[in-house]
């Protein structure tokens, strides 16, 4: 649905907020000013599919200012802010086809309306949009069975903002289906480090609290995977004074886990005695029956990874007897047993869901990253093939200067002597 019709006080409240978070992002800024000036995406039509936050609408913004025609829609039914994309509409004459808690008839439709507006550059959270062409290409027809309007051939690349993104984007590369070529956007140090680490870490623990109300120190909090994502999420479960159990399969992680200070056990063991389960993997049926089977009465579980299939939910409601939506956000089940399992938010990503998404100090450096990265697909578009590429350094580079530099915070350089003896073999002396 395109939000022209939306009324005049859902547009102003999503203007001024997208202001509040725009106070947050200096980096983008200096880009957006740049951008005003130079105008190096001059008739470029941009399509994103990303989480329509406030954030996403400073980026969206800075994109225009570039001489960008951008086309949103969102990246997750459950994640969009209507008095943003409202106030993009009304405000900015930004296209937005998204509407919160869509169904997902809806939420394809609205990726086919983004690309009916044939895209020369795509930004996806989650790939969405290019598998989305690659089905059509193959078939020649969208999934309702549709005549396909995209042409892949005209797309310059691409961009991709998550983890399990990346992971779809590479697979397709590998199988030789990707049409064009992509930057990993998630892949840049400025982004995974902190957006995925802090961003997630304290959005999270924001969307359970918002969710719930319920108090988190002294209860036993289980952080299923200890990725970038679970990391921030343990230590700032940790924080809030809640005592954290991390269940990983991957040695390395266990092992840092362990020296991080934090209990590790298997899940199966964990669920006997967790109160509040998360799950942020980027795999599918994390949390399953003979763990809920296993649960305490009235505990709390939620996913802040891509995709809605980390809990097993459709397990969940075979072992249940009864549901009910006891607040928002929260779906309740009782069990054959009779004990009770809340459900966060669908089982999608909770701090989208429940909370506001990553406050607008990470998003800088991610979208400052998604920004330039289609900038570097305008300028280098003949030299690119179909893979998928990492952020070029000197980009990853400048955001982080650019940050401290907004930060006010100043650091050492090399001197000569120093730079030439970091890449000799020589012993100091
Ligand atoms: P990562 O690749 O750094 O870590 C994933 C971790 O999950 C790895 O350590 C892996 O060993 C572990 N894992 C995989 N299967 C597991 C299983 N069955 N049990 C326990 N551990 C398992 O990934 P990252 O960056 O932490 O992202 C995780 C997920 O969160 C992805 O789906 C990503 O797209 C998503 N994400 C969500 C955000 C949000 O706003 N909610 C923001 C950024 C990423």
């Amino acid at each position: 649905m395109n939000y022209d019709i939306r009324d005049i006080k859902l547009s102003e409240k999503g203007k001024l907020r997208i202001e509040w978070a725009n106070q947050n992002m200096p980096v983008l800024n200096l880009i957006r000013e740049r951008f005003k000036k130079k105008k190096p995406l001059n008739d470029t039509k941009i399509g994103c599919c990303l989480h329509i936050t406030t954030e996403t609408a400073n980026l969206a913004i800075t994109l225009k200012a570039g001489g960008a025609e951008v086309f949103l829609c969102a990246s997750n039914p459950l994640s969009t802010q209507d008095d943003v994309a409202a106030s993009l509409v009304k405000n900015f004459k930004i296209p937005v086809f998204a509407i919160r808690g869509e169904d997902r008839k809806t939420y394809y439709k609205h990726l086919q309306a983004v690309l009916k507006n044939n895209p020369q550059i795509t930004m996806d959270d989650g790939a969405d949009l290019v598998s989305t062409i690659a089905n059509h290409s193959a078939k020649g027809e969208s999934r309702q069975g549709r005549r396909s309007p995209i042409i892949s051939s005209q797309i310059l690349g691409g961009t991709e903002e998550t983890t399990t993104g990346i992971i779809r984007l590479r697979a397709m590369e590998k199988k030789g289906v990707l049409k064009y070529p992509i930057i990993a956007v998630n892949d840049a140090q400025t982004k995974h480090f902190f957006d995925n680490r802090y961003g997630t870490g304290q959005s999270t623990i924001d969307g359970i609290l918002r969710a719930t109300n319920i108090l988190l120190a002294g209860s036993n909090f289980v952080v299923c995977a200890y990725g970038w994502c679970g990391r921030g999420l343990a230590v700032r479960a940790r924080g809030m004074g809640a005592k954290v159990i991390v269940c990983e399969v991957d040695p390395l992680k266990a092992l840092e886990a362990t020296m991080d200070g934090f209990s590790v056990m298997p899940l199966i063991e964990a669920s006997k005695i967790g109160d509040i389960f998360i799950t942020v993997s980027g795999d599918k049926n994390v949390l399953s029956e003979k763990h809920f089977k296993l649960m305490k009465d009235n505990v709390i579980i939620a996913n802040a990874g891509h995709f809605d299939c980390e809990i097993n939910i459709s397990a969940l409601k075979k072992i249940s007897v009864s549901k009910k939506k006891i607040r928002s956000f929260v779906e309740q089940y009782r069990l054959k047993n009779n004990r009770k399992i809340n459900l966060l938010g669908e089982g999608r990503l909770i701090n989208l869901a429940a909370a506001e998404g990553h406050p607008a100090t990470v998003m800088d450096m991610s979208f400052a990253n998604q920004a330039l990265s289609a900038e570097f697909i305008k300028q280098r578009k003949e030299k690119l093939e179909n893979k998928v590429y990492n952020v070029p350094l000197e980009i990853d580079k400048n955001i982080a200067e650019l940050k401290l530099k907004a930060m006010g915070i100043r650091i050492d350089s090399l001197t000569k002597e120093q730079e030439k003896y970091l890449t000799s073999w020589e012993i100091g002396t």
